[in-house]
């Protein structure tokens, strides 16, 4: 509300949910399908499937034996992997998106949050880890991925790596696919992957798993009971955004501009920036309460998230989303070094 008061209106960098527009040929490709009167396949239209299989070989670099399957968003499936597979006891990041707590608690799971380094994690039926993470954009090192696998084949464990901002590297080394650094063997490996960021399509819901045949199968066989199966125009929109590249470079160097003109004003501004090396988010702090920030920036008219909704970890830091307009975020920029 106070945000809301500002004189030149209030500034939404809150959510991470994207603004640009929803290339034209995904748009197209949608509208195309609408003549729709049968179910649609669980596991995918022929031509989705195949562009799934390519997708995940050349952008993901996934080999060996490894199957795919298309997902209503991939918040769904976060939120029922663990019902879906009766897990009883799963880890999560200590700073984390809240979706794999809150569904573990809807399957009345265990919920330990971990650190990131695998080799102190306890033996687990599901462990999650999000690299490039929501909130920190915080990599995963090779080593640290290569500890996680080691942590799955060790102790028969499934480990689901949730990769949605994958496409969008800022500094330093490019983010990599648990499935690239396993080299082939996938047993007891997922990856989680996304086109709500990838190719501004949230609003349609499409995402996809890739990874492990067996543990693939087993979530197929009940989801083609409990349903979830992905609306047929959606998987034909899907199968358009999977066969093209070139958007989703021009949306991450959209999100680059946008946190380089913020990041200089943050710093500028005394805030210290943290990890903040990919995906959507700026991880900043002033060192105090993130209530005390949130504030700050709201009499700027500039809503972002408090760090403590990410764990208790966070209680520091704010969350800066880059789902604003260009305009908007020079605007955000402007006020900050306005104000110091
Ligand atoms: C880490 C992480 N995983 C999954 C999701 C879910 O995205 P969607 O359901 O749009 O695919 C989000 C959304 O913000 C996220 O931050």
């Amino acid at each position: 509300m106070r945000a809301r008061e500002h004189g030149g209106g209030i500034i939404d960098l809150s959510q991470g949910t994207p603004v640009d527009k929803t290339p034209d040929f995904i748009q197209e490709a949608l509208s195309a399908a609408t003549n729709s009167p049968s179910y649609p396949v669980t596991i995918g239209t022929p031509e989705l499937r195949e562009a799934m299989r390519n997708w995940a070989t050349n952008i993901l670099g996934a080999t060996g034996d490894f199957d795919v399957l298309p997902t209503i968003g991939s918040k769904e499936l976060v939120a029922w992997l663990p019902s879906i597979l009766q897990s009883k006891t799963v880890l999560y990041p200590k700073i984390a998106y809240p979706t794999y707590l809150v569904g573990s608690m809807i399957h009345g799971a265990e919920a330990i949050a971990v650190d990131i380094d695998a080799n102190s994690w306890p033996k687990s039926d599901l462990a999650w880890i999000n690299s490039p993470s929501n909130p920190t954009g915080r990599v995963h090192s090779i080593s640290e991925i290569q500890s996680v696998i080691s942590y799955a084949r060790k102790n028969n464990s499934l480990v689901v790596s949730d990769e949605c901002y994958l496409s969008f590297p800022a500094t330093g080394p490019a983010p990599a696919s648990i499935l690239k650094i396993a080299g082939g063997d996938n047993k007891n490996l997922l990856a989680v992957h996304s086109m709500s960021k990838r190719s501004n399509l949230a609003g349609y819901r499409a995402g996809l798993i890739v990874g492990d045949p067996d543990v693939i199968a087993e979530i197929r066989e009940v989801r083609k009971h409990a349903g979830m199966m992905l609306p047929l125009p959606i998987q034909r929109a899907m199968t358009a955004a999977l066969s093209d590249e070139a958007h989703v470079v021009e949306q991450a160097e959209r999100y680059a501009k946008r946190r380089e003109l913020l990041s200089a004003a943050l710093i500028k501004a005394g805030f210290t920036i943290d990890f903040s090396d990919a995906g959507l988010y700026i991880w900043c702090s002033r060192n105090e309460d993130c209530w005390s920030t949130v504030s700050w920036l709201a009499d700027l008219g500039i809503l972002t998230t408090p760090g403590i909704f990410y764990g208790g970890a966070g209680s520091k830091y704010i969350r800066i989303a880059m789902t604003a307009t260009d305009n908007q975020i020079s605007e955000a920029a402007e006020r900050i070094l306005e104000s110091i």
